[in-house]
């Protein structure tokens, strides 16, 4: 299994693994919007063959009411790849390029609650503290954690 940054030409085969498992979809362009602004930040898992199996996709959130910060917009692994270590592989990678290329101070993101494993990855393998239950975020009425890890002490 080899991690790298993400390409332009890993997009497509990155919302493929989306497509595949999770209802959160995004359009092509918001995929290359990632990849173009900040190239850095997202990362694709692939096997032997050079297929890609895992990604994460993230973005730096310049909302001018938050100190900058970095953002996971979607992880994923294929089923047949899971509990390698791959997710935690691909998140220590994003939140290291965060912290040391963009001096962020944190990294947010949302997780549904009925997703047990996402949130075992999430608090208790990579340390993120959930901050705040967001009443029906997802579109089908689910509620998210909104959780968030520090990234560098000042
Ligand atoms: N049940 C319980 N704990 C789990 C599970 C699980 N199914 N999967 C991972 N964990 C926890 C464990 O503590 C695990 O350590 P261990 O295997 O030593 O016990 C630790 O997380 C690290 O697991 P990884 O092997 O790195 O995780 P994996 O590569 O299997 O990917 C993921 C985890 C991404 C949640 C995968 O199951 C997946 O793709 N699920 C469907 C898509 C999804 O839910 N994505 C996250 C949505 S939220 C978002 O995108 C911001």
């Amino acid at each position: 299994m080899n991690i790298r940054e993400a390409t332009l030409d890993d997009m497509i085969p990155m919302q493929n693994c989306n497509l595949h498992n999770l209802p959160e979809n995004y359009q092509m362009k918001y995929y290359f919007y990632h990849s173009l602004t900040w190239p850095q930040l997202s990362y694709v898992a692939e096997d032997e063959k050079g297929r890609i199996v895992g990604y994460v996709l993230a973005k730096l959130e310049e909302d001018p009411a938050a100190e900058p910060h970095g953002h996971i917009t979607s992880l994923s692994v294929m089923r047949t790849y899971r509990r390698l270590g791959v997710a935690e592989k691909l998140m220590t990678q994003s939140q290291n390029a965060m912290r040391d290329v963009f001096n962020c101070k944190y990294v947010s993101l949302h997780v549904r609650k009925s997703n047990r494993a996402a949130l075992q990855l999430y608090r208790d393998t990579l340390n993120f503290t959930v901050q705040d239950i967001e009443k029906k975020y997802y579109a089908d009425g689910e509620d998210a954690y909104a959780c968030r890890k520090i990234l560098r002490e000042d």
